[in-house]
């Protein structure tokens, strides 16, 4: 098992590099399978959700050279049988979107149940629903496969009961080759919906309108193999910006799209923070005291539900109550009871909870729940009294980069410890 142990009381200061956007390589990674050509990605996020994509992919007959840390090459000249299994699936989201691919290559596919972050029922109905409009068969074994097979796509009008971000990239993806012309309403207008778009598109797709509520797939013949880099991660960037704040450093963030971060801007200028906004780079410190801030998270470009954890463990420390609404996930706090443990004063009812500022978070052992739950028990240890241990720290690194060595750049004391499980200690003894 391993943990990171963190010594609190640090301001971060310095410069940190943002990676390349886990969400969009986890869908553009997917459909280098669409062409039969090579396909070169660059700015990859070196993330463990990546490499099981690889591993996915691999699977599938898909011929992987990594050209250099952050750039791949995918020859998908053969693909084999269309299967995703589910030992393979269920260590991530985001392997539905072979569904998707798999149907336009394949014309079949057969996907174990994705796995991913607890947030409560993650359901996949929108997903079916574009796939059958689009003349797919669709249907779920007792045992979690779920099979999609069409003879041949047909362009469809498809409104969206809710907006997904998921079914959105995955009937994309679907539409991308389908005969005639494909709209779909209601769209996510996430960044990494337009980037997997613009990298569509550059293999030769036609599809208008990524980043508005109405997409037009225009399907064609062919798509041909590309040279593409990935956008920088949001989130990421956000996360850093908030543990700068949160910390009352410095920091310079750069390979960031400001406008993408715009809704983060505006919460942290409100707590207090500076934000310098520069071409790709983005400038937050904080010398005053952070205050409350009241925020909903929606889909873009509202406030990001992937950064309300880490605007939480900020907000603890703030004067004053914060109200923080979860308006996509119906189970997003459950990092809030560890939170507890360092002394956050924080109620959660239903899909609201009301943070108290407490006046200092004090170190104790606590475990990252999720990806961002875990992100933000590191700004709460990273401005705690005193040491933190966090245990599961795999969901962190399932989609941060190099996240030790760039918070140790910025000067946090984090280092993480391999540490005998329960039952390899008692073998010791
Ligand atoms: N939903 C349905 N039916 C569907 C699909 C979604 O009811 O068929 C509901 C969900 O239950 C949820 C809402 O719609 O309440 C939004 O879900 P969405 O499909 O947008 O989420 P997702 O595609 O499963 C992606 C990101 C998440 C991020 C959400 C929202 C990836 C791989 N994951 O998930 O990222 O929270 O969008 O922005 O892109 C993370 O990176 O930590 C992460 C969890």
């Amino acid at each position: 098992m391993e943990k990171f142990i963190v010594e609190g009381g640090c301001p971060l200061e310095g410069e940190v590099t943002i990676s390349g956007a886990k969400n969009a390589a986890v869908a553009i990674i997917p459909a280098t399978i669409l062409s039969q050509d090579v396909c070169v990605i660059e700015n990859i996020p070196n993330i463990s959700d990546v490499t099981v994509l690889f591993q996915i992919l691999k699977g599938l007959g898909v011929k992987i050279r990594i050209i250099d840390r952050n750039t791949v090459e995918f020859d998908a000249t053969q693909i084999k049988e269309p299967v995703v299994p589910y030992e393979l699936a269920r260590y991530m989201r985001a392997s539905y979107y072979l569904l998707g691919t798999l149907l336009t290559r394949c014309g079949r596919a057969s996907v174990a149940m994705p796995g991913g972050c607890d947030f409560g029922v993650r359901p996949i109905d929108q997903h079916m629903k574009g796939f059958e409009a689009l003349g797919a068969t669709v249907t779920i074994e007792p045992g979690g496969m779920i099979n999609a097979r069409a003879d041949m796509l047909l362009g469809a009008h498809i409104y969206f009961d809710m907006v997904s971000v998921g079914a959105t990239i995955n009937v994309m993806l679907a539409a991308v080759k389908a005969k005639g012309v494909t709209i779909l309403e209601n769209c996510a207008k996430e960044p990494h919906i337009v980037d997997l778009a613009n990298f569509l598109n550059s293999m030769g797709a036609d599809i208008r309108g990524a980043g508005t509520d109405v997409i037009k797939i225009h399907g064609v013949d062919i798509l041909h193999g590309t040279s593409y880099s990935i956008i920088p991660d949001q989130i990421e960037a956000g996360t850093y910006m908030v543990a700068a704040a949160a910390t009352g450093g410095d920091v310079l963030i750069k390979n960031v799209i400001p406008k993408h971060l715009e809704a983060i801007t505006e919460k942290l200028e409100k707590a207090g923070a500076q934000v310098t906004e520069f071409d790709d780079s983005i400038r937050v410190s904080r010398t005053g005291p952070l205050k409350r801030v009241n925020l909903k998270t929606m889909p873009h470009p509202g406030f990001p539900t992937d950064m309300q954890p880490q605007m939480t463990a900020m907000l603890a420390l703030a004067e004053g109550t914060s109200i923080i609404t979860e308006g996509v996930w119906d189970h997003r706090f459950r990092y809030v009871e560890e939170l507890r443990r360092m002394g956050a004063l924080i109620q959660v009812d239903g899909k609201v909870a009301v943070v108290e500022g407490a006046p200092r978070l004090s170190g104790a052992p606590v475990r990252a729940v999720d990806l961002r739950g875990g992100a933000a028990m590191l700004i709460a240890a990273m401005t705690a009294d005193g040491i933190t241990e966090i245990e599961d720290i795999e969901y962190i690194e399932r989609g941060y980069e190099d996240i030790v060595e760039k918070l140790r750049g910025l000067g946090a004391h984090i280092q993480k410890r391999v540490v005998p499980d329960g039952a390899a200690f008692r073998e010791a003894l």
